[in-house]
């Protein structure tokens, strides 16, 4: 990760990238890279929805001035009919998908959701005239497991 992130700090210092930053980083590694580095990651991507808010590595991201970015923010297609979000997207008028990337932002994150399909592409950023309540959010926090749980950098093989 040493010499990889020193590449980029290179491509970075010579005005070829205006940000640069890390995926499926945990704390650990984070810490790791910081010995050695000369700039901070801008950004972390990680596994990031209701099924998996990583809290504490989100907080850490914050504090030390990295954008969280919110991969599969519907769970890789698996939460997109979640039961528990149909009140919600009856009450905003909004697909289950967009109350979750709409979560997302109202977390702070930058969502990245795929779609194959132009009509979801359209409707997934169709999220910026309403808000969650943060007692809305907190409930959707609360869903922790009902999707699965990252991938442990440290002993996948990518
Ligand atoms: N850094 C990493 O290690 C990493 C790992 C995984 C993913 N990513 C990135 O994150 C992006 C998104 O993650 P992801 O593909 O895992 O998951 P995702 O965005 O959470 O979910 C994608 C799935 O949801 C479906 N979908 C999307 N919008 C929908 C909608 N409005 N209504 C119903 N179904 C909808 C898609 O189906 P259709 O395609 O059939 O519409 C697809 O099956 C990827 O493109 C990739 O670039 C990064």
């Amino acid at each position: 990760n040493a010499d990889t992130w020193r590449a980029l700090e290179d491509e970075y210092k010579i005005g070829k990238t205006t940000a640069i930053g890390v995926s499926n980083f945990q704390i650990e590694h984070l810490e790791a890279l910081a010995k050695t580095q000369t700039i901070a990651p801008m950004v972390n991507q990680n596994f990031l929805n209701p099924s998996d808010n990583q809290q504490e590595l989100v907080d850490y991201d914050k504090d030390h001035g990295m954008l969280n970015e919110a991969y599969s923010p519907l769970g890789t297609g698996k939460l997109v009919d979640l039961p528990q979000v149909v009140s919600l997207s009856e009450k905003y008028n909004k697909s289950v998908p967009q109350i979750l990337i709409r979560w997302s932002l109202d977390k702070g994150f930058l969502p990245l959701p795929k779609s194959t399909h132009e009509t979801y592409i359209k409707a997934n950023a169709d999220v910026f005239d309403f808000a969650l309540t943060s007692a809305e959010i907190e409930s959707l926090d609360s869903l922790t497991g009902v999707g699965g749980f990252h991938t442990d950098a440290s002993s996948t093989d990518f």
